[in-house]
């Protein structure tokens, strides 16, 4: 379902809490989340001050919705022995690395986000003209860079703002990472590594640089990674001299898009909450049931010896994401000959999805009754997130002139 796995790195995402999931959230984002975790390094949070800075008027709910959004990924098996799960504001080390990255982030390259305008249009009854709305891409920014992320799966509309975190990843290792005895750094660093390791590094280095070898570049990148001697600013200084000058103390995520089919709603439109058209992970089943039978079919089969046409179908939508070929061909020529009605039709899709439900119903149940469980699993990710977050502070401190705490 994910068309660029990666091989290595560092997985960052966020999710806002807007309310309980949902199968569009589950197909869209969290099964990507699943695979995910088992093939890498991965860091998962709620970004709780993102829900406030358009819901700043009232946030009563935030605390709540955070906690429910929590049990819906532990719920679908985000596994917090394999990823560390989180609350963004419980690590307040994102916020300072915000304000920093303020410092030198320009206007006019937050007033140029194709969000910043739209949300604004589409959220007319809110007061988006705020100083906080503004910055919402920099705060983003900062979760990402904060952990090193290299990989943010994220959504369409947030290719943007992966694409503004590594302009400002850019433009502060050009402002805070250059140094004035780098060579003789360099040296310093390269002579804790093994003779042969560093004849490759910059065998690898001069074919980047002479012949732009971008194969090369990522085969440095990752010898330099697997060089486990390194302090982390060693490592940094090593991989930003290997594309130039600059140490590269903060480093460029990629997007990572998914091409998980869209999910319909229950009235054909995409699978959202604010169109009202959703099946919650934690609705109750025979709710669920009925709701795929009333859904809306094929206008034009109004009765049972009408024959129809899936691609004018909703319920077709979802039989391209449940259903194997061999029934989508049933559906296909069943829906054209009149040969099934839209019951049956329905009734393998009914089976299909309250079967993956229901598994998820009953551990999101276990942790409704174990507040405390998921409560120390957010303290324990919060406190291993700290770890990692108070490192690239320290470093962005130094490179900032400001004194080492
Ligand atoms: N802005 C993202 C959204 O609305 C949520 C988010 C916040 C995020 N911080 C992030 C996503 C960091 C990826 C990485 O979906
Ligand atoms: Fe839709 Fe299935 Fe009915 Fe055809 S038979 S109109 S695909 S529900």
């Amino acid at each position: 379902m994910n068309d660029q796995l990666p091989a290595a790195g560092r997985v960052v995402s966020g999710m806002r809490p807007s309310g309980a999931l949902h199968l569009g959230h589950y197909h869209g984002v969290l099964k990507n989340w699943l695979q995910l975790q088992q093939q890498t390094e991965c860091l998962f949070f709620a970004a709780d001050w993102h829900a406030l800075t358009t819901h700043y008027e009232n946030p009563g709910q935030i605390a709540q919705l955070t906690f429910e959004m929590v049990i819906d990924w532990l719920a679908v098996g985000i596994d917090p022995n394999q990823a560390t799960i989180f609350v963004q504001s419980q690590v307040p080390e994102h916020a300072e690395l915000h304000l920093l990255l303020s410092m030198i982030t320009p206007l006019s390259w937050l007033e140029r986000v194709p969000t910043y305008k739209d949300q604004q249009e589409k959220l007319k009854e809110r007061d988006l003209a705020t100083y906080g709305f503004l910055g919402y891409p920099v705060l983003q920014s900062a979760d990402i860079l904060i952990y090193h992320g290299t990989r943010v799966p994220v959504g369409e509309d947030q290719v943007a703002h992966v694409e503004l975190t590594r302009e400002i990843a850019r433009r502060f290792n050009h402002l805070f990472g250059r140094e004035t005895n780098l060579e003789q750094r360099i040296e310093e660093a390269l002579q804790r590594l093994d003779p042969k390791t560093v004849r490759r590094y910059r065998e690898l280095r001069q074919r980047y640089q002479e012949q732009g070898d971008g194969e090369a570049l990522t085969a440095a990148r990752g010898l330099v990674e697997a060089q486990s001697v390194l302090a982390p600013d060693e490592r940094h200084r090593l991989l930003g001299y290997l594309e130039g000058g600059a140490r590269q103390i903060l480093v460029e995520p990629q997007a990572l898009l998914t091409s998980a089919p869209r999910l319909p709603g229950m009235d054909g439109q995409k699978m959202s909450k604010s169109y009202g058209n959703t099946i919650a992970l934690r609705e109750p089943l025979d709710q669920v049931a009925q709701k795929l039978r009333t859904m809306p079919t094929d206008p034009a089969r109004v009765r049972r010896i009408d024959p129809g046409e899936p691609a004018r179908c909703p319920v077709w939508g979802l039989h391209q994401v449940y259903s194997d070929e061999t029934m989508q061909n049933w559906v296909q020529t069943g829906c054209r000959t009149a040969g099934i009605g839209c019951l049956d039709c329905k009734k393998p899709l009914i089976e299909a999805i309250t079967a993956e439900l229901a598994p998820i119903q009953a551990r999101a149940r276990e942790f409704t009754e174990d507040r405390a469980r998921v409560n120390t699993i957010l303290a324990e990710g919060a406190e291993r997130a700290r770890e990692q977050a108070g490192a690239t502070i320290t470093e962005v401190r130094q490179a900032m002139g400001l004194r080492a705490s």
